[in-house]
């Protein structure tokens, strides 16, 4: 790898010189030894040594040096380039609304000729932009994230990068800093489980002990609607039939709309979750989640209650707009593979101030949230 990126010119210089070096000293040894005898040999072998060990030393330290600097080169540079302040973030974020959705090489496959593809909410192609920017990873930008010397560097700085990219896209406020309140998961599945899990654990820890005796009685309550897609609704079933929650399950009308006044009717002290999606899988209707989250607001204000709110926008996030901080959600679900991304990558944000436990217990990867070496095509 390092001889493809070495510059052709430093390389003959490299071994011009050792060859001319090596002649130098034979010359030298030869002229010594035939003159002096053979204290003056190896005197002279000495010197030649020397030189050549001295011309190795360089030749190791600018092979490194070209390493490098082709690793720190080998970041993607997106044609959308990547935020780095917050008033930068407001243009990227409006560039990234308007430049989504290049299909990539798949669709022009000889195989789909004649074919139009129009799922798109079960999977997109991969876009060709994110081809283009996910080429370094999977060739020479191999390093762990994690690793502190030359080979991890570049992809700690492009992984804070994609994900201070996918806080922009959903104006959270961390967008500007870390963006440690996202957290990069494998699936659009594994973001809905997790955060039903991370409320409840939330409710035991925060909530519940502020309850009055009654209350604590209670199992949580979580309050969802009926068109939620599997990944919510039938984990939900199965925590309700292990008799860890309780479960309200709200109806739609004849649009696929949620009932706000049913919703807000089930609010209690005791509920530690209300998770309705952004947009429908299967209809597209775009639920009123901005008037949910203003109904739970305002529920926990004045009944003193931590009640959480998750969204999953599995459908929505990159096809529409999406903030987090005017929704009022705390916990919204991201899937890479419905707008662009490979399959395998997914998010989850975690509103800052929600204390969430870690959904993988290990090498402290994803703020402690998530354990285990990222897949960096994120
Ligand atoms: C609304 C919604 N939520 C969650 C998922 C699950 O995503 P994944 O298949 O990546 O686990 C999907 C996938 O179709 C979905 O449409």
């Amino acid at each position: 790898m390092f001889h493809e990126n070495f510059s052709d010119d430093v390389y003959r210089y490299i071994l011009d010189s050792s060859f001319k070096v090596f002649k130098w000293s034979t010359e030298v040894t030869n002229k010594m030894s035939s003159y002096r005898g053979k204290s003056d040999l190896l005197i002279g072998s000495f010197l030649g040594f020397g030189l050549a060990g001295c011309l190795f030393y360089l030749h190791n330290r600018i092979v490194r040096q070209s390493a490098s600097e082709d690793l720190q080169d080998s970041t993607p540079k997106p044609k959308v380039p990547y935020p780095e302040s917050s008033s930068e973030i407001q243009v990227d974020l409006h560039l990234q609304q308007s430049q989504i959705g290049t299909p990539h090489y798949g669709l022009q496959d000889p195989q789909f000729d004649g074919c139009i593809y129009f799922d798109y909410n079960a999977t997109t192609p991969i876009y060709r932009e994110v081809y283009e920017a996910m080429m370094p990873f999977l060739t020479k930008c191999f390093g762990n994230p994690s690793s502190s010397h030359i080979f991890g560097k570049p992809c700690k700085t492009a992984l804070l990068k994609a994900r201070r990219y996918v806080a922009a896209l959903i104006n959270a406020q961390s967008a500007a800093e870390n963006a440690e309140e996202i957290v990069f998961t494998s699936c659009g599945s594994e973001s809905d489980n997790r955060a039903i899990d991370i409320a409840l654990i939330y409710y035991y820890n925060n909530i519940k002990p502020n309850l009055n005796d009654l209350e604590k009685n209670s199992l949580p309550t979580v309050i969802t609607s009926a068109v939620e897609h599997p990944a919510v609704l039938c984990y939900l079933r199965a925590l309700q039939m292990q008799g860890k929650i309780k479960l309200e399950v709200i109806g739609v009308n004849e649009d696929g709309f949620v009932n706000l006044a049913e919703l807000s009717s089930k609010l209690s002290r005791t509920t530690a979750l209300v998770t309705i999606m952004h947009s429908n899988n299967e209809v597209g209707t775009i639920q009123p989640i901005r008037a949910v989250g203003h109904s739970i607001a305002s529920f926990n204000q004045r009944e003193k209650a931590g009640v959480l709110f998750h969204s999953d926008a599995a459908q929505s996030v990159g096809k529409v707009p999406i903030d987090v901080q005017g929704l009022g959600v705390d916990l919204l679900t991201i899937v890479g593979h419905k707008f662009g991304a490979p399959k395998g990558i997914a998010a989850l944000f975690i509103k800052k101030g929600v204390k969430a436990s870690p959904m993988l217990v290990g090498g402290g990867q994803e703020g402690g949230l998530r354990a285990g070496t990222l897949f960096l095509m994120i």
